[in-house]
């Protein structure tokens, strides 16, 4: 849709706040987000799912808009700049970039944060979950205002240090500190391994059942660190219905599918032109490069570690063309 370039929307819709972040407006109404930009002089617009926009927006919030481009949709995203971030609209969609319709800006990251957080804790109704399952979240996403859930939006971070259950570090999940078996993993074993330790290594000795923490984990699409080992994060996480964001990767990430099945859609990070489609299965492992967008359907809850290489540079190395976007050469 064009708009005269005056054209502005209400200030609130069905009791939802309208935002403005530089030249973007943001709106919500029972249904839809409404975004609007400036291009060739006039307000272009583009219309999501609420519930899309805010599973994808949370995502952002959560994980300080990521590693490299996180696309909301094949239309709206962030671009993570590290100390700033830019808003996009169209720049990685090929018929909308080449029009020149498309529209970018950048902003110091606190104040897109703060606006962000801002929006989130407006749009989020009680009861809808950004990061449940459709199943578990129901249509609370949708309709007029009806309260928050700011417990949902600001759930605890889990930032492990080491790995979990170590001395000082974050907790293992356990009915007694409110983690239960999700109902898809009612079959996961919950034993937890023996551990011997010569005197004086019981602190520094470790191991917990991988599968047992998962089980418990009560949130989707949301990898969160668990063994740290310099750059070299293990990131594993629970899969059930759409990855809520397209990832545009900075880098090559690795993944290796541990339980059931994802399918995962890849395309050219710059113009969104499909590549490939793979079905991973327990037990495989892929390499997502590090020039291309991806996302994932699972249709059963599942489990995936994400291997990610938090090295500072590796987005400038990969741009100077001194690392291949791709790992391996077979
Ligand atoms: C990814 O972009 O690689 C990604 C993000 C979230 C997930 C899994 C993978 O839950
Ligand atoms: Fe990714």
């Amino acid at each position: 849709m064009n708009a005269p370039a005056e054209f502005k929307l209400p200030e609130t819709i069905a009791g939802y706040k309208t935002f403005t972040l530089g030249e973007f407006t943001l709106a919500r109404d029972e249904y839809f987000v409404t975004l609007t930009w400036p291009a060739k002089g006039q307000r272009q617009s583009h219309t999501m799912s609420a519930d899309a926009f805010l599973r994808a927006m949370m995502r952002d919030v959560a994980w300080g808009f990521f590693y490299g481009l996180v696309n909301f949709d094949a239309v709206f995203g962030t671009r993570n700049l590290y100390g700033k971030v830019e808003l996009f609209a169209g720049r990685y969609n090929e018929a909308i970039h080449s029009a020149g319709l498309s529209y970018v800006e950048t902003f110091e990251t606190p104040k897109a944060m703060a606006k962000f957080k801002e929006i989130l804790s407006d749009w989020v109704n009680a009861g809808f979950d950004p990061f449940a399952a459709p199943s578990e979240t129901g249509n609370t996403a949708f309709g007029e205002k009806n309260g928050n859930n700011m417990a949902a939006i600001d759930r605890f971070r889990v930032a492990t240090k080491r790995m979990p259950g170590l001395d000082g570090d974050s907790p293992l999940r356990n009915d007694s500190n409110g983690y239960a078996i999700n109902r898809a993993f009612a079959d996961v074993g919950q034993e937890e391994p023996e551990i011997k330790a010569e005197p004086g290594f019981e602190k520094e000795l470790h191991a917990f059942n991988l599968f047992r923490y998962l089980s418990r984990s009560d949130v989707t699409w949301n990898p969160s660190v668990t063994s740290v080992c310099r750059s070299s994060l293990f990131c594993p996480t629970t899969e059930e219905y759409i990855l809520p964001i397209i990832h545009g990767n900075d880098r090559v990430e690795w993944f290796v599918q541990l339980s059931d099945e994802i399918t995962w859609e890849v395309a050219d990070r710059e113009t969104g032109r499909p590549r490939a489609r793979l079905t991973m299965k327990a037990g495989d492992v892929a390499a997502m490069p590090a020039d291309i967008r991806h996302q994932g359907f699972s249709k059963k809850r599942s489990m995936l570690l994400v291997w990610e290489n938090a090295t500072p540079d590796l987005p400038k190395r990969y741009e100077r063309g001194e690392l291949k976007p791709y790992p391996v050469e077979f």
